[in-house]
């Protein structure tokens, strides 16, 4: 019997959706306006929220509601060490640490581990369907604006393993059906997927201030980078 757990979540977290893609920083890097650091301390929480979020997935793998959407095709850890790598050098592991936001997002997955892990659906289904569609829409900006060749610095959003996202997503989705969980704890996982949609709202505003510097350092540039005659030389040439 289908739980419609996909039909539940995406519709109950709709309002949510538009949340996330109205955060300034979302609008500011549709718009092709992020810079380097930013990107690259976006990922670096990202790294921290998937260590802990894959850790506790595969640790639960084999638990009745978890292994229906246990794909680990969707991993995303290595590839965010590849993007460590190519941000911050080999040394990367002492260079990085978790922003505020990204911590209380962890503690969340951890107590949800080791509390109620069928819960920790809602934060797969965010953060591995947001990645497989949005994401992909931010790849393109990123490698763009940024300059990079292929999908160096941003190998995030490169799911090797899944050529056709399209046909994932439905599978996704039929596996979420699939899944069998009373009327009540479905609306929990809706609920706990609400949840992760804040975290990483939460997340996403933290890195406001340091993309306004930078928009500011941009526009700084722009508007001094003309070197003018000044005016008593120009009076002077007449
Ligand atoms: C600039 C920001 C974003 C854009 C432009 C965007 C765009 C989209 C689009 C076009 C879809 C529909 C794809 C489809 O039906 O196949 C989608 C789905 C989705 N997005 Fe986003 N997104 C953004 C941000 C986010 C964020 C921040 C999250 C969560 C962390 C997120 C989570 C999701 C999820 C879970 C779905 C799947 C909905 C479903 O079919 O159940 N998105 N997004």
């Amino acid at each position: 019997m289908s739980s419609n757990l996909a039909v539940k979540l995406r519709s109950g977290t709709q309002k949510a959706h538009t949340a996330a893609e109205n955060v300034g920083f979302m609008k500011c890097f549709l718009k092709g306006v992020v810079d380097r650091d930013c990107f690259a301390k976006f990922l670096s929480n990202l790294y921290f929220v998937y260590s802990e979020l894959e850790a506790a997935l595969a640790s639960h793998q084999n638990h009745p509601v978890i292994g229906g959407v246990y794909f680990p095709e969707l991993n995303r850890l290595a590839a965010l060490e590849k993007d460590m790598v190519f941000y911050y050098g080999n040394g990367w592991r002492s260079l990085i640490t978790p922003a505020n936001h990204a911590k209380i997002y962890i503690a969340r997955i951890q107590q949800l581990s080791a509390s109620e892990p069928a819960l920790l659906i809602g934060h797969a289904y965010t953060r591995y369907m947001g990645d497989l569609s949005g994401g992909q829409m931010l790849q393109k900006i990123a490698q763009s604006t940024l300059k990079l060749s292929g999908y160096e610095g941003t190998s995030f959003y490169n799911f090797e393993q899944i050529p056709d996202k399209k046909a994932f997503k439905d599978k996704y989705r039929d596996a979420l059906n699939g899944v069998s969980v009373d009327d009540a704890t479905a609306d929990r996982i809706v609920a706990e997927a609400n949840n992760a949609f804040s975290f990483n709202v939460q997340m996403a505003e933290e890195l406001e201030g340091s993309l306004i510097r930078a928009i500011g350092q941009v526009l700084f540039n722009n508007l001094t980078r003309s070197h003018n005659l000044g005016s008593t030389e120009a009076a002077a040439t007449n």
